[in-house]
């Protein structure tokens, strides 16, 4: 059987990604240009920026996936974009470099759902065994993904307000630390302690639908009253205890779905992935539990475009394609 090679494009947020993938499992070449240092002095990702910078850097990147990779166009057998969700003016930048290119090229086309990419990074490392749950976690999304057969997606719950990184990012601005906060947060909670009990948000019995806009309002709160009596609070502690509670609210969900479900394999995903605390919260119940978890690597937990190149490679094999009338979509449902 001959090889498929799949060109992926990633602009959703504020990384400009190219990457090419063999067979919807190799890397072949994966290079990513953050845009974080720009964005750092605003703390959070900056809409217009982020766009000007995926218009300037989308062909170097570009040019780039190909010299990593040693192949020629010749090989490419389609290219996989994201089409949503996102900020629509990244998108944009991404759709159009995928349209202008196929078109040049002559290749076939392929909107790519970003949750469907994070899902699919762990490809890059382990094969699917199904029903599969997944759980993705980043600055934009908290949801709870089922995958009865490759290409389905049925979205189990997600977050009615904040995204689980956003809320650590609006916890550490908080605290007056750098942006992205999550990994600063992460850091702190480890020499901290959980001195604080900040609310959980479990919702409706049987519900796997997040909140995270409670306990946000609750940090905030804390810090704010304890400054009015003059009580010192350490940010370690701090750190901890909202820590602690993102955790057991992702975890517990999580495992739930996992045995109601009584899913083959648990696939976690996002930036927040990267999290300490949650790794080894989750290690420690999948093991009890008898049920693999699949953690990517950091490097693909985090945007890139391998995972939407790999994600790109099943749709391209079940036979799907994009038009030339593809539109970025930034609010694109699963
Ligand atoms: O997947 P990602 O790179 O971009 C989005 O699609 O959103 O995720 C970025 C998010 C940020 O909110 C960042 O604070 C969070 O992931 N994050 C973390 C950690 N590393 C990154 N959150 C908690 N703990 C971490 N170690
Ligand atoms: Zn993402």
């Amino acid at each position: 059987k001959k090889d498929t090679f799949i060109l992926g494009i990633e602009t959703s947020c504020d990384e400009t990604a190219v990457a090419i993938v063999k067979n919807g499992k190799e890397i072949i070449s994966n290079v990513v240009a953050s845009q974080i240092e720009s964005h750092k002095r605003f703390g959070g990702v900056v809409p217009e920026i982020a766009s000007r910078h995926h218009v300037e850097q989308i062909t170097v990147v570009l040019e780039e996936a190909f010299t990593d990779a040693e192949l020629t166009w010749d090989s490419i057998d389609a290219i996989a974009v994201t089409e949503g969700p996102g900020l629509v003016g990244a998108l944009l930048v991404g759709v159009n470099a995928a349209k202008a290119l196929a078109f040049a090229k002559q290749k076939p086309l392929i909107g790519v759902h970003h949750i469907a990419g994070h899902i699919y990074a762990n490809r890059l490392q382990n094969e699917f065994e199904f029903p599969l749950l997944a759980l993705i976690v980043s600055g934009g999304h908290t949801e709870l993904v089922l995958m009865n057969e490759h290409g389905k997606y049925e979205l189990l719950g997600e977050t009615r307000d904040d995204a689980a990184g956003e809320a650590y990012d609006k916890v550490a601005r908080m605290l007056e630390l750098p942006y992205p906060g999550g990994p600063q947060i992460d850091r702190l909670a480890k020499s901290g302690e959980v001195t604080i009990d900040f609310p959980r948000a479990w919702l409706e019995q049987g519900s796997y639908d997040f909140s995270f806009s409670g306990l946000k309002s609750s940090v905030i709160n804390t810090i704010h009253n304890a400054k009015q009596r003059g009580e010192l609070l350490s940010n370690e502690d701090i750190a901890a205890s909202f820590q602690e509670s993102v955790i057991d609210v992702l975890t517990t969900k999580t495992v739930n779905a996992a045995k109601e479900f009584q899913v083959k394999q648990v696939i976690v995903a996002g930036g927040v992935a990267a999290n300490q605390g949650l790794r080894s919260a989750l290690e420690e119940q999948f093991n009890q539990l008898n049920i693999p978890l699949l953690i990517p690597p950091l490097h693909l937990c985090t945007d890139n475009a391998a995972m939407i190149a790999a994600a790109g490679t099943i749709a391209y094999e079940q036979g799907r394609r994009s038009g030339m009338d593809l539109n970025a979509n930034g609010s694109l449902l699963m």
